[in-house]
This record gives structure tokens, C-alpha cells and sequence, in this order.
């Protein structure tokens, strides 16, 4: 902690700016420079954001559609107005190659526009006639949404715009208030989108940002105003918070190793050309710090040498270095001790026997993007996340062998499956035990206003504009008596 700084980044209390008596400073993952000075909320703001989120419970979800969605076509229009500036910060306190960068704005202003449009159309309610039994003679149900309460929203770092626009936009959309706490790596982009928040008529208490320490989140996570957790992050957390608060309505989005399966019939040149790029380019972009990022490559044999020998000719191409750089496609990874993390797991792998096939080399926060081959069953990465730009090689036989090795997982979260055959692709999202099929491409695959969450260990529950909207917000049915129908 540093107790001064010029240019200190405030805070969002109840949508006003606001600065606590502490700050940390954010560092830039590629060369360990000063960033940002943020400034740290105390107990007392943190209560004050919370008991205004309480307060705001009634009247945000009372407020018109037409506020709540002016609003969220606002904060859509300047992010799309401030692109260069968000996506140039994204990189300082991510790391993320600027061109990576520059995509998840753009997709944080579509994140905010299907909101904008959602939120017009929701809660028009769904009517019921109840006279199918004589005692429900003049009677009609009318079926309406209504928030479960404030939502805290705690994001990761791997999408620091992003994935927090997936917390915010849909809680603004159903009117529910929201506590956004960002990564403590890469909370700039979200202090950001708090400015343009506060650019809006947004009733008071409908939206905090507040950059807290992981160790005082427990208080949080307990406290009874706040009844909807939103959670993206380490299953280990997730899992830890959702056990402390089993009467909350907690959703959980979680990692995955995702598998990209090449089947038999994904055979020619082109095809193996295309399988192969997209493995390489999704195995790798963001330092594979996306949950859906490719960590297994599951290939049937007749399809195996030929598609290998592509992939690692395009893994060995990924342009490697400075993430401020349009050419860069693999940036550093957000810290150092992540990558000696990654390291110490491609080493374990290569000590019980895999083969490196390329990369396994690390500087600093970067680590060369890696391929390893005949990975054994008791090595970490046979079943952990990597969360790092390391692949595995598979080969099988046949798609039963390949949907049964996508699913020998802990994780369920997306999968890619490389095939023409309608049949197979119908099989895979029958069998395949994930979230998320994406047939023709790799599992990194996402649209923004697609459902998405895992199953197993991959967490619970949906984000996904309309997805998360349902998830914040609950049934409630209106009872008409006495109706001429
Ligand atoms: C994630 O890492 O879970 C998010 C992936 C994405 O939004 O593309």
C-alpha cells in the first residue's frame, strides 16, 4: 500500500465519486510499471454502498423501462466512443495484446446494447387463464419478474471490461441494484465504465464499484442485503463462497480445460487448415487466460500426424511480446507468479513423462506458447486449468473414444467439435457434458448475448444478457378475480 499518488483513481459509492484513506498501485504485467493508483474504500464506504444498494431495491426496480434502457444505450455509446482509450488501459493492467484488447470493448458495447434491448422488452408479463377448472371461474394469472434483491457482482481479471459489463448491464436492465467489486489486479477499466455510469440518470444506489482486497470479501459475501452473488472466477473460490451462503442465490462461473475434438471426417487440406489455426490462435490468445481458452486437442488417429504438424507449425508462428504492439498475438500472462505457476506445471508434466513438443520457456511474466504430447494422467495439468498458453496433444480412436475423453474432465464448460457431419454434431451437444457446443470451431467461441456457464465443476447458473437477467430476478404471478373472460 502507498498512502499518495498523484492522479489517484476514486471510487463509485451509490454512483458518486468517492476516495478512501489507503491505495494500491496497479502494475503493468509486461514490464512491471505503475499504471494506476487506486484508491481503497473503507469499512464505513463499503456500508454506505451497501445500505444504499438496499434502499435502492424498490425504487430502481420501479424505475421506467425507458430510464433503465437510456441509460444502458448511454454507456454503450461512449464505450464504443472511448475504445482506444479503454482498450489501451485493458492492456496496462491485463497485459492483453491490444488487438485482443480492442475485441473486448467492442464486445462490451454489444453486451451493453442487447441489454438496452432486453430491458424494453422485459417484464412485459406472461397472462394465464385459470377457469380451466370451475373454481378458477373469472380468474387469470398474470406472471411478472421481479429482482431477488442487490446482486454483488465480483469479477476476474482476465476481462476487466467484459466480464463486469456482464454483471452490470443485465442488473441495470431488471432494475436491480448492483455492488461491483473488479479484480485487484485490474480494477481501471471498471473505476472507467463507473464514469460513464455516473454520466447517466441512474437512480442513487442502484450501482457501486468498489475495489476491496480479496480478504475483506467475506463480509460482503455474508451480508444479508446483498441476496445475489454473481461470482467469476477459481472453481476452489467459487465453490468456498456458495458453501458460506447456502440460502444466497449464488452463480458461478468458473474455469474449464476445454477440448477441441477433431473428428474423422474434418480431413482435407483446408479442413485441417482451418482446425488448426483456430487451435493455435484460441490455445494462445490472451496467454490462455480465458477459461474457454483450448487446453486439450482431442484428434481421431486418421486425422492425428496431419493436424498435429499444422498446429505446431502455427503455435511456433504465434507473434510473441510487447502487448502494446498490433502484431503481438501472446502478451504476458498478468503476473509473474502466474507464470511460474504455469512453469512449475509444464515441468511437472515433462518430469512424469510428457513430451514438449515446443515452447515450455519462460521470461519473466511471459511464457512461450508450449505444445505437449503423451501427457500423463497424474500430471496437475492432465486435470487442472492451466489458465496459461499450454496445449495437449490426444490422440483416439473414433468419436465414442473422443466425446469419452472430452468428458473425462472435473470441468464442463465449453468444447469444439471439427466435423461436417450433422449426426455427430447432434450426438456431441446430446453427450458432451459442458455449456457450450460449438461445432466447426474452437470452444472459445462466445457471443455475448449467448447462455454461458458451465456444468460440474465449472460452475452454475448463466450470464448471458437475457441468461443473467432471469438469473437476477424471480417469478411473481398476479391473481385476477372476478374477470368477465
Ligand atoms: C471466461 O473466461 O469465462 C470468459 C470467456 C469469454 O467471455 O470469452
Amino acid at each position: 500500500m502507498t498512502s499518495t499518488r498523484e492522479a489517484v483513481h476514486a471510487f463509485w459509492i451509490a454512483g458518486r465519486q468517492a476516495t478512501g484513506d489507503s491505495t494500491f498501485d496497479v502494475t503493468h504485467p509486461w514490464d512491471g510499471t505503475v499504471v494506476g493508483t487506486v484508491s481503497v474504500p473503507t469499512d464505513e464506504q463499503v456500508e454506505q454502498a451497501v445500505a444504499a444498494a438496499h434502499a435502492a431495491v424498490g425504487p430502481f426496480s420501479a424505475t421506467p423501462a425507458h430510464v433503465r434502457t437510456a441509460a444502458l444505450d448511454h454507456v454503450a455509446k461512449r464505450l464504443a466512443e472511448r475504445t482506444e482509450e479503454l482498450a489501451r488501459l485493458i492492456t496496462a493492467e491485463n497485459g492483453k495484446p491490444i488487438k485482443w484488447a480492442r475485441g473486448e470493448v467492442g464486445r462490451a458495447v454489444s453486451v451493453f446494447r442487447w441489454a438496452a434491448e432486453e430491458a424494453r422488452r422485459f417484464n412485459s408479463g406472461d397472462a394465464q387463464r385459470l377457469d380451466t377448472d370451475a373454481g378458477g371461474t373469472g380468474r387469470l394469472a398474470l406472471t411478472r419478474r421481479f429482482p431477488k434483491g442487490a446482486v454483488l457482482g465480483i469479477a476476474p481479471f482476465n476481462f476487466p471490461l467484459n466480464l463486469v459489463a456482464h454483471k452490470v448491464a443485465p442488473a441495470i436492465a431488471v432494475g436491480a441494484p448492483i455492488i461491483l467489486k473488479p479484480a485487484p489486479a485490474t480494477p481501471l477499466s471498471a473505476l472507467l465504465l463507473g464514469e460513464i455510469l455516473a454520466e447517466t440518470e441512474l437512480p442513487e444506489g442502484s450501482w457501486s464499484v468498489l475495489p476491496v482486497a480479496n480478504d475483506r470479501m467475506p463480509a460482503l459475501v455474508q451480508d444479508e442485503r446483498l441476496p445475489v452473488i454473481s461470482f467469476t472466477g477459481s472453481d476452489t473460490v467459487g465453490f468456498a463462497i456458495q458453501q458460506s451462503v447456502p440460502h444466497k442465490h449464488v452463480t458461478l462461473e468458473l474455469g474449464g480445460n476445454a477440448a477441441a475434438v477433431v473428428l474423422a471426417d474434418y480431413a482435407s487440406d483446408a479442413d485441417l487448415e482451418w482446425a488448426a489455426t483456430r487451435i493455435a490462435t484460441f490455445a494462445n490468445y490472451q496467454a490462455g487466460q480465458s477459461c474457454i481458452s483450448v487446453q486439450r486437442v482431442i484428434a481421431d488417429a486418421a486425422v492425428y500426424d496431419r493436424l498435429v504438424e499444422k498446429v505446431v507449425a502455427k503455435v511456433g508462428a504465434q507473434v510473441t511480446g510487447d502487448p502494446s504492439d498490433d502484431a503481438t498475438d501472446v502478451g504476458p500472462l498478468v503476473s509473474e507468479d502466474a507464470a511460474k505457476r504455469v512453469e512449475s506445471w509444464v515441468d511437472d508434466a515433462v518430469d512424469r513423462g510428457a513430451t514438449l513438443v515446443t515452447g515450455g520457456k519462460r521470461e519473466g511474466a511471459s511464457y512461450a506458447p508450449t505444445v505437449l504430447a503423451d501427457l500423463p494422467g497424474d500430471a496437475i495439468l492432465a486435470t487442472a486449468e492451466v489458465f496459461g498458453p499450454v496445449l495437449s496433444l490426444h490422440k483416439v480412436d473414433g468419436t465414442d473414444a473422443a466425446f469419452a475423453a472430452v468428458n473425462d474432465s472435473k470441468f464442463g464448460l465449453q468444447a469444439g467439435v471439427f466435423t461436417h457431419d450433422v449426426q455427430a454434431a447432434f450426438r456431441a451437444h446430446r453427450e458432451l457434458e459442458v455449456g457450450g457446443v460449438i461445432i466447426g470451431d474452437a470452444p472459445s467461441y462466445r457471443a455475448d448475448q449467448m447462455p454461458y456457464g458451465g456444468v460440474k465443476a465449472s460452475g452454475t447458473g448463466r450470464e448471458g444478457v437475457a441468461y443473467a437477467m432471469a438469473d437476477y430476478t424471480y417469478e411473481r404471478v398476479l391473481v385476477l378475480t372476478g374477470l368477465d373472460l
